[in-house]
C-alpha cells in the first residue's frame, strides 16, 4: 500500500464509490439523489481522495447564507462540511486534512464563503481533533442532534483570506 495521495474533483461515475464509503465510515447516510443535489449546486467542493488507484476518502459540503458562527450578528456566507470520510486503511496520513483544506480554498475562491462549520459527535474523538487541529473551534452544542440521541458540538473557523490557508 502506497502513502501517496491525490485530490481531484468528483465526477458523477464516483457516486457509487462515494455512497459506499460513507455507508463504511458514518452512521448517517443519504439518498443518491441528496448527494447529486449537492455535486449539481457546489461541484467545487465535492472532493474526493485517490490511493492505490481507488477513491479513498471524500468532503462533500453545502454553501449557506447565515450568520457568522464566530462573530455575532454579522451576516456571511458559511460553508457547512456535510460530511467528510477516509476508509479505516487510509486513515492517519493527511488526506481528510488536505480534503479539508482544499475544499475551504475552494469554497473561498468559487463561492466566497468566509467561515467552514460543521457538526461532530461529541464522541468522535478522531474527527474533532482533525477540526481543532485545523484551528476550529467548538461554537455550540447541540443536545440529541443524532438520531440515536448523541449531542453534537457545532465546529467553527474563519477562512483565511486568498492564500493564506497553509
Ligand atoms: N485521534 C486523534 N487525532 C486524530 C485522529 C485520531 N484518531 N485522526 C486524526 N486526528 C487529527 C490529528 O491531529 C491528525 O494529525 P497527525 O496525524 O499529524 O497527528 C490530524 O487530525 C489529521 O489527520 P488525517 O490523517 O488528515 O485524518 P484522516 O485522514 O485519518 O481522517 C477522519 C480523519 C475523517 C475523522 C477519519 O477518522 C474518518 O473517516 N472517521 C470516520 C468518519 C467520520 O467520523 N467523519 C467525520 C464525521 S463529522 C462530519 O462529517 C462533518
Ligand atoms: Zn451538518
Amino acid at each position: 500500500m502506497s502513502q501517496e495521495f491525490t485530490l481531484r474533483a468528483f465526477r458523477g461515475e464516483d457516486l457509487n464509490r462515494v455512497m459506499a464509503i460513507n455507508f463504511e465510515c458514518l452512521p448517517e447516510n443519504y439518498s443518491s439523489s441528496f448527494y447529486r443535489e449537492l455535486y449539481g449546486r457546489f461541484p467545487e467542493t465535492f472532493i474526493v481522495a485517490e490511493a492505490d488507484s481507488d477513491i479513498q476518502g471524500y468532503i462533500m459540503c453545502r454553501i449557506e447564507r447565515g450568520f457568522s458562527k464566530l462573530r455575532s450578528l454579522s451576516p456571511a456566507r458559511l460553508m457547512h462540511v456535510v460530511s467528510i470520510a477516509v476508509r479505516e486503511q487510509y486513515r492517519r496520513r493527511g488526506i481528510a486534512k488536505f480534503l479539508m483544506l482544499e475544499a475551504m480554498k475552494k469554497g473561498s475562491a468559487f463561492y466566497e464563503a468566509s467561515e467552514c462549520y460543521l457538526e461532530v459527535r461529541v464522541g468522535n474523538d478522531p474527527a474533532i481533533g482533525l477540526y481543532e487541529r485545523l484551528g476550529f473551534a467548538k461554537t455550540k452544542r447541540n443536545y440529541g442532534y443524532y438520531l440515536d440521541g448523541e449531542d453534537a458540538w457545532v465546529m467553527s473557523f474563519a477562512i483565511p483570506g486568498k492564500g493564506k490557508l497553509q
